[in-house]
């Protein structure tokens, strides 16, 4: 069980809580593909509220909730009352009577931390425009997998220092994963949180791929365009932040290539990596189930 009752940022774990969640979430799965099912969450009830479109995290949520014994509802915010102006705050209140968990997708930070703020049941970011912590569960659990250890490694992120990349600084300072973080100048994570993160891990900031992937473990990348961003900027990324063979085999040649996907092939991944032997983005995007699904047992609902 974790000491938050919320999980919005992933700052809420402490490394303990991390590696917890995905021992346990690296033991669902082997019980799964056993056809081992446990009603862990037998009549629990999981809304998703989303504000923004997803593939991943609305299937991996709802099938979790399903294996767990459970159920969950999909709420777009069109859907709700909150699309004709009914509050954040009301809406956290009423579906507290009703269900016992809360994930919601959203565009300002501010909302999942009012709806957590006002409801008594726990509430999961499923994505902000600052912020991703399931994902990085699942990352993290990856190169768990494939690599036995996290501490010790170093991960280079190339491209948008965005919510993926805030979240991932850190879980990986958390759990010991020195990070080298390549991006065009203004494109940089958020710098509050590199400083809190520095005092765990180094953390490089630079705006050269080829030094950031030097004996990297892991590469990652992410979309130059997020949901919430304006299509324009992907020219102050291109050619020069893509991840290519060229930059894949600068690094160690046991590194391997993650994506939280959606991917924009061409653009910040070639179809060459992404489809390459390195590349562990399918695993990655299953363990989304997973790890969810550990976190969701963790929880105190
Ligand atoms: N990685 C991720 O969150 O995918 P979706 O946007 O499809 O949920
Ligand atoms: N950074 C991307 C992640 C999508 C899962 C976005 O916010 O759109």
């Amino acid at each position: 069980m974790i000491k938050s009752k919320d999980v919005l940022t992933l700052d809420e774990l402490n490394k303990k809580e991390i590696e917890q969640i995905i021992d346990l979430a690296i033991k669902l799965k082997k019980d799964l593909k056993k056809g081992i099912t446990k009603p862990l969450l037998k009549n629990k009830t999981l809304a998703m509220i989303f504000q923004k479109p997803s593939t991943r995290t609305r299937i991996s949520f709802e099938t979790g909730m399903f294996q767990l014994g459970g159920h969950a509802i999909n709420l777009s915010s069109q859907d709700l009352q909150i699309s004709r102006g009914e509050s954040i705050e009301d809406t956290a209140k009423t579906l507290s009577r009703y269900v016992d968990v809360i994930m919601a997708r959203v565009y300002e930070h501010s909302t999942v931390d009012s709806l957590a703020r006002n409801a008594t049941i726990p509430v999961i970011n499923g994505l902000s425009n600052s912020y991703h912590p399931c994902q990085i569960l699942a990352d993290l659990m990856t190169i768990k997998e494939k690599k036995q250890n996290l501490d010790g490694l170093k991960l280079a992120w190339i491209g948008d220092g965005n919510n993926v990349c805030n979240s991932l600084m850190i879980g990986c300072s958390k759990v010991g994963i020195s990070m080298s973080i390549a991006t065009p100048k203004s494109f940089e994570p958020d710098s509050k949180l590199v400083k809190q993160c520095k005092n765990l891990v180094d953390i490089e900031l630079t705006q050269e791929p080829e030094k950031a992937v030097t004996k990297a473990d892991v590469i990652v990348t992410d979309t130059f365009v997020s949901i919430h961003d304006n299509p324009k900027r992907i020219k102050s990324f291109l050619p020069k932040y893509q991840v290519n063979s060229k930059l894949m085999s600068k690094a160690k040649d046991t590194c391997i290539f993650m994506h939280c996907l959606p991917a924009k092939r061409d653009q910040e991944v070639t179809s060459e990596v992404i489809d390459g032997k390195q590349s562990v983005v399918w695993d990655e995007a299953e363990n989304r189930l997973h790890s969810q699904k550990a976190l969701l047992v963790s929880l105190r609902i």
